[in-house]
């Protein structure tokens, strides 16, 4: 990349949107979130498209992020409300990113339409091992199967751009565990 591509990347409008509400902690989590709260989402929503409501008008967004915590436990269309506040006050540039994070166990097929319905356009999954043993240790409440299989699904409603985050160094992981993990992240992604 060019030095000047970096600037322009660098100073890209974009919006990072948090959202807190997690089905329990894992043990691991450093992140900013609350667990068996998720009746309070439509007021958590209200309060962000209120904030965005009093923030300075700027230019149209390139990329708007919406993570958590786990995005993927508020319903799409509440989701959605923030993504219109975002467009009424700041605009979306053409061809903007918008991207919502995800827990696999969350997602099937009719939730990735609803995301892709509302406007997003890109899916990372907290993927973090393929590895059934590496996940137990997580603390993480999905499969390997259980991933890949959300990942296809997302791709068979229509994501064309998918990511999976992935955690390198677990206790108890092994190289050959990780390369293992690498290998079906790209072979199934
Ligand atoms: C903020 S988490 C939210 C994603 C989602 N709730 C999940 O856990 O799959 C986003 C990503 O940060 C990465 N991460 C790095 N350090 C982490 C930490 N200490 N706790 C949780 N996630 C971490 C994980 O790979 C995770 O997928
Ligand atoms: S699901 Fe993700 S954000 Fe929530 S507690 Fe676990 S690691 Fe943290």
């Amino acid at each position: 990349m060019t030095p000047e591509a970096a600037d322009a990347l660098a100073t890209a409008p974009a919006a990072y949107v948090h959202i807190p509400f997690c089905a329990r902690v894992c043990p691991y989590c450093e992140f900013a979130v609350v667990a068996g709260r998720d009746e309070l989402a439509e007021r958590y929503v209200e309060a962000v498209v209120a904030e965005i409501g009093m923030s300075e008008r700027w230019r149209p967004l390139e990329s708007v992020y919406l993570g958590g915590g786990t995005p993927s436990r508020v319903a799409p269309e509440l989701l959605g409300r923030v993504l219109e506040a975002l467009d009424a006050r700041h605009g979306l540039a053409e061809g903007v990113e918008v991207s919502i994070e995800v827990n696999p166990e969350d997602v099937d097929r009719d939730l990735a339409a609803r995301l892709l319905g509302v406007g997003f356009n890109r899916i990372s999954f907290g993927v973090q091992s393929l590895d059934g043993r590496v996940l137990v240790g997580l603390g993480r409440a999905h499969t390997p199967e259980r991933a890949l299989r959300a990942v296809r699904d997302a791709r068979d409603a229509g994501f064309t751009s998918v990511s999976v985050d992935l955690i390198y160094g677990t206790p108890g992981e092994t190289d050959g565990s990780w390369r293992a993990t690498l290998a079906a992240a790209v072979e199934h992604h």
